[in-house]
């Protein structure tokens, strides 16, 4: 029960990474706010997690939903002890072929939702003491990878946001940090796969990415978000926990 009694809003809770951390959150002790934009699969994983889980519909992208969100964690809990900025996804294209609005609208979320979730939250965990907040980035902040310009730079502004937000807040004992997974199963991967011509191959290549020869599973990228969001990590503020498989130690 490493987080007993923690109230805590999870982003993009409805599916992947954010689903298991929901899971392992309320396996931990904790009451949790399933964030999602699919409100209908955010309500089902609550469901599945009741009564420690509820679910509230909400873009990251919006600043009039995500202050939404944050009162309606702060009228149904009393608190936010934990924030997980977990909401994102990917598209491929490099500059060139990158459609300007394709562009912002990533940037929206993978970005900016960290920045609206963080401004709203973080006044409330300085007025209770502190709190504690973690990123989804991607190893791919570090490294760069073919043909995901928009994603590689939305995800490198989330690491250096995270950097940013722990010193700008150590001082009221709130916590930043982020994690960088490497490939993780997950609803993206399920749609690459089934819309391409050589599922096999694709796969293969996925696997081949990483030294340890295969994709993760969304828990064991979860339970590296626990380790962060728990007092185990309490010396641990700025910084990015990769969980990639070694892929980025090549
Ligand atoms: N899967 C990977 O290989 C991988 C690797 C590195 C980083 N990541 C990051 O992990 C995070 C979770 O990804 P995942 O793989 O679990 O993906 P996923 O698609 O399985 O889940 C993402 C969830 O976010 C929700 N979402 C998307 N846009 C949203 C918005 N504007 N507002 C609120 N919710 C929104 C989706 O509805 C979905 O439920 C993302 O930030 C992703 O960039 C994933």
């Amino acid at each position: 029960m490493r987080l007993k009694d923690k109230v805590t809003v999870i982003t993009g809770a409805a599916a992947g990474i954010g689903k298991a951390v929901a899971e392992i959150f309320v396996r931990e002790g904790a009451s949790v706010l399933v964030a999602d934009r699919d409100g209908a699969a955010a309500e089902a994983v609550a469901a599945a997690l009741a009564p420690s889980a509820s679910a509230f519909a909400v873009d990251v992208s919006s600043s009039a939903a995500v202050a939404g969100m944050v009162e309606a964690a702060r009228a149904r809990y009393g608190r936010i002890d934990i924030l997980v900025n977990n909401a994102g996804y990917g598209i491929p294209g490099t500059v060139v072929s990158t459609a300007e609005e394709d562009w912002d609208a990533l940037m929206a979320v993978n970005l900016k939702g960290v920045y609206l979730c963080c401004r709203q939250v973080i006044p409330l965990m300085a007025a209770q003491g502190g709190g504690v907040i973690v990123n989804t980035a991607s190893n791919v902040a570090t490294v760069g990878i073919l043909d995901r310009a928009a994603y590689v730079a939305s995800k490198g502004g989330v690491a250096a946001l995270t950097k940013a937000m722990a010193l700008d807040h150590a001082g009221e004992n709130i916590r930043v940090n982020c994690v960088a997974p490497g490939v993780t199963w997950s609803t993206y991967f399920d749609k690459m796969v089934a819309s391409h011509p050589d599922p096999e191959t694709f796969k293969a290549r996925l696997k081949a990415r990483s030294p340890l020869g295969r994709w993760a599973e969304p828990v064991e990228i979860a339970n590296a978000i626990l380790w962060l969001a728990s007092d185990d990590a309490s010396f641990a503020t700025g910084s990015m926990l990769t969980v990639d498989g070694g892929m980025t130690a090549w």
